[in-house]
């Protein structure tokens, strides 16, 4: 049975669905069975970052009405034989999806995977806690902006309420060169704010990367992607430090170099 794992912020924009994308390939890439689910019915947006919305076939709304089997819908990973995604198809091409419907779909596809990853739509309304309610755990994604930590800190009261097995938090958008100069706040302090256990920390990627391409072995998203992978697989506790690259004699050049860019 997978694990069924909802990644959910509250605000918008903070990186769920980027960072459900990247989870879903590091977690294929340890060779286990994915399928990412795009819940956000209204801005469904997994397929474009995954580079397969023109291999779409049927969608969520087809397996409800009963056009197809939720096997039938799902989408093979462009080259990641183990990685699927199950469309939402937007709000144009379905119709209105039940908490229930959505999680009979989750249950009978959870048999075949390791991981189920759940892309949560912005906000706490009934969009949340229909995709909230499909899920054993949770993922909560906060940037260190206030207003990002204060829509996270709202979302873990809520979560809370569901009795999940585990709630963890995934910093997203973190400059080391910034903590270094004490502009940002630190990935401990956040998870000490918002009481809930550090999974792990993304940087800042200044980078432009393709959909559904593999990140650059050399960036440090992709040394953080994979410990993130590796914490939330094997608890390993290992955590990417932002700030490794900004310390010492070659650090205080590399942030003199950041702050002038
Ligand atoms: N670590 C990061 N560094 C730079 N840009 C990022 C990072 N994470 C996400 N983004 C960008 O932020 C925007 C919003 O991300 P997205 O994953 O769509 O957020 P959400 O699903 O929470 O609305 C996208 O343009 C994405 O490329
Ligand atoms: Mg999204």
């Amino acid at each position: 049975m997978a694990r069924r794992i909802v990644i959910t912020s509250g605000k918008g924009g903070v990186g769920k669905t980027t960072i459900t994308a990247n989870l879903g390939i590091f977690l294929s890439t340890l060779g286990l069975r994915v399928v990412m689910i795009d819940v956000d019915f209204g801005l469904n947006n997994l397929d474009v970052v995954m580079g397969v919305e023109n291999k779409i076939v049927y969608d969520v709304s087809d397996v409800i009405s009963g056009r197809c089997r939720a096997k039938q819908a799902l989408v093979q990973d462009n080259g990641r034989k183990n990685l699927f995604i199950l469309p939402s198809g937007g709000l144009a091409a379905q119709a209105p999806v039940s908490g229930q419907q959505l999680k009979l779909i989750i249950e009978n596809l959870s048999p075949l995977f390791d991981y189920v990853l759940i892309d949560c739509p912005a906000g706490l309304d009934a969009g949340f806690h229909r995709a909230v309610a499909c899920a054993e755990e949770a993922i909560v994604v906060a940037t260190p902006a206030l207003t990002s930590l204060r829509d996270a800190d709202k979302t873990v009261t809520v979560l809370k309420s569901y009795k999940l097995q585990r709630i963890g938090l995934v910093v997203n958008r973190v400059r080391g060169d910034l903590i270094m100069s004490e502009k940002m706040l630190l990935p401990r302090d956040i998870e000490g704010l918002l009481k809930t256990d550090l999974l792990g920390v993304i940087p800042e990627e200044d980078a432009v990367f393709l959909s559904g391409v593999s990140l650059p072995k050399t960036s440090d998203s992709y040394k953080a992607y994979k410990l993130l992978a590796l914490n939330l697989h094997k608890q390993t506790g290992k955590i990417f430090d932002p700030t490794k690259k900004y310390s010492g004699f070659f650090g205080s050049i590399r942030r003199s170099i950041k702050r002038s860019v």
